[in-house]
């Protein structure tokens, strides 16, 4: 079994989707650590209710931003974690962790990459920006995490086609509902494949269900 921590802020519908997809029969992972810098989130409280073990880290809690990085590599080294998946962590990991756990942390971004992403890129602002841009075409995609906002090598991703009279909330919407699908289906195929995370892939529809 792949163990995996998630990394939330906020509602962590994503951290749901994969926690209910490592409870299928034939599922090769398991979300051992629920990871967030807001200990009231969305993500902290579906982690308590189903007893999957939580970690409050912050800038409170360490207000050093250096014993931040340490305080968030120690409790993934013991939790003795294969898998990091960011989802919805507003917060940079530090280089300690990421040195740690190189190759061996994903993200999940809501739009075909490298299109609209890079600081500032999040929420509703980059399906806003897809509309801004008139494309016809967004999605999701998974990638490793590097030490730039959105820029590690996409693993996966999926098209979502934008609709005439998208709002950035309707699009945001349906992409999310295809993040549900994808998330999962990448870590599955990681934990199969317990090796390096695979080339770059673009998953058909017919792939992730
Ligand atoms: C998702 O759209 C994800 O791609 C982005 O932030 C959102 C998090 O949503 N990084 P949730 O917290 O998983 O519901």
């Amino acid at each position: 079994m792949l163990r995996v921590a998630v990394l939330a802020s906020h509602t962590g519908s994503n951290m749901r989707a994969l926690h209910q997809a490592s409870l299928a029969p034939d599922a090769r992972f398991i979300v051992v650590l629920v990871l967030s810098n807001n200990s009231g989130s969305g993500a902290m409280e579906y982690a308590r209710e189903h007893r999957i073990p939580t970690q409050h880290v912050s800038g409170h809690t360490h207000p050093d931003p250096d014993s931040l990085d340490q305080a968030i590599r120690r409790a993934l080294l013991d939790h003795k974690i294969d898998l990091v998946v960011t989802a919805g962590y507003m917060k940079r990991l530090g280089s300690a962790t990421r040195k740690e756990f190189a190759d061996r942390i994903i993200n999940i971004h809501p739009s075909l990459l490298p299109r609209h992403g890079g600081p500032g890129r999040y929420g509703i602002r980059v399906h806003e920006a897809v509309l801004m841009a008139g494309d016809t075409i967004s999605g999701a995609s998974v990638h490793l995490v590097d030490e730039e906002y959105d820029t590690g090598r996409v693993l996966a991703q999926r098209d979502v086609p934008v609709l005439p009279g998208d709002t950035a909330e309707s699009l945001a919407q349906r992409v999310l509902a295809v993040e549900h699908q994808l998330l999962p289906a990448v870590v599955q195929s990681l934990a199969v494949n317990k090796a390096q995370p695979a080339r770059p892939a673009h998953l058909p529809e017919s792939d992730i269900s």
